[in-house]
């Protein structure tokens, strides 16, 4: 078996191109549904059809696709609909701004393109909710355009045909995924090439115990040659980031303002800031910071008023940093290693991580 290398499109065989292509088109011309947005290739159809099976089932779809384009039945009749029609027409299928963007672009679609579901990627891409796999999906299905037209069913197909292991939830590994669809995708057939890896995904290359016996690709597949189909594709947690809301100080003296030393231990050890403390819950807005500074520094300060907000984003962490301006009353300390007085010109001079950059851009912005 051919083994293909993660990225090299360039060296997959013709022959397993064209083996892949067969072998696909004609398992669906003989086993796919008979699914009512099958009987023609409406773009309109195809669009809305795509747009509700994007995070529904089949069996749910049907009975609201037959009802939304027996109610609206093209896209200047959507276009002219009110809203609150639409979202009743979409009512129980959930996922609500699906349907707003619908509404939307089919105004687009008569504003700008006559009425009619623009042919080529460029303009299809500016219709409001049209992503790249409705893109493909409609250019394909309905236009005969040799586009692939990749969801999470068809990334599971190809990590399983091509044993990929990267994330899927990754963007990245979903543009791999794109080019690979088009390399693969039938120039012939197009629509029923697409359309038969969405339903091998439904139908075979199910998520839990696959059905390799029945596979029209059991012999070009990788992953099932390795025994490892059932273990993709591989989708990582993705990691939940705290939210933290961050009081920060600007303290104001003369034409100088005030900065710390982070801590030895913990994020961003030793590195420069203006003073700052998660705000503590039910606190008034800024005070928190305020109590810190008269512990920490013995530093009396007013506040001023409230500057802006900012937002830095670690790998577990969010910041929203919100920046208070506080005048000095009364200030004790010099400890020229932990803290400072500093003027604008003299930034360069101290190392600020990124988070504290972005607050110290928009400072200068002020002055
Ligand atoms: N899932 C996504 N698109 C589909 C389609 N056109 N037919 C069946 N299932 C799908």
């Amino acid at each position: 078996m051919d083994f293909y290398k993660y990225g090299d499109y360039e060296n997959l065989s013709s022959k397993l191109i064209k083996d892949i292509q067969s072998n696909l088109i004609d398992w669906y011309m003989k086993n796919h549904r008979k699914l009512p947005w099958r009987e023609n290739k409406n773009p309109y159809y195809i669009w809305i059809s795509e747009v509700m099976l994007q995070q529904t089932r089949v069996e749910t779809v049907i009975p609201y696709f037959l009802n939304f384009i027996n109610k609206f039945p093209d896209v200047k009749v959507l276009a002219n609909a009110h809203e609150e029609e639409v979202l009743k027409a979409w009512e129980g299928l959930g996922y609500y701004s699906r349907a707003k963007n619908i509404h939307r672009g089919a105004k687009m679609i008569c504003d700008e393109f006559l009425g009619v579901v623009p042919k080529t990627q460029n303009e299809i891409r500016k219709i409001t909710g049209i992503g790249p796999y409705t893109a493909g999906a409609i250019l394909s299905i309905a236009y005969d355009q040799a586009v692939s037209a990749v969801d999470g069913n068809v990334m599971r197909v190809f990590s399983r045909l091509f044993c990929i292991k990267e994330d899927i939830g990754e963007n990245k590994t979903r543009k791999e995924m794109e080019k690979l669809g088009s390399i693969l995708v039938s120039r012939e057939k197009p629509s029923f090439f697409n359309q038969a890896l969405m339903e091998l995904g439904a139908m075979i290359c199910i998520p839990k115990n696959p059905k390799c016996i029945a596979c029209p690709l059991f012999s070009q597949c990788s992953g099932r040659e390795l025994g490892v189909a059932d273990d993709l594709p591989v989708k990582k947690k993705k990691i939940t980031k705290r939210e933290v809301d961050l009081e920060v100080a600007l303290i104001c003296n003369t034409d100088k303002f005030f900065i710390v030393k982070r801590s030895s231990e913990g994020l961003l050890a030793n590195l420069w800031a203006l003073p700052s403390i998660e705000k503590e819950k039910n606190m008034e807005d800024g005070k928190s910071i305020l109590l810190k500074l008269k512990e920490n520094y013995e530093m009396i300060v007013e506040k001023e008023k409230f500057l802006f907000q900012k937002e830095h984003i670690f790998t577990h962490l969010k910041w929203n940093m919100n920046v208070y301006r506080y005048k000095l009353i009364k200030n004790n300390l010099v400890d020229k290693d932990k803290n400072q007085w500093i003027c604008i010109e003299d930034i360069e001079k101290y190392a600020f991580p990124t988070a504290f950059m972005k607050i110290l851009k928009e400072i200068k912005k002020l002055v």
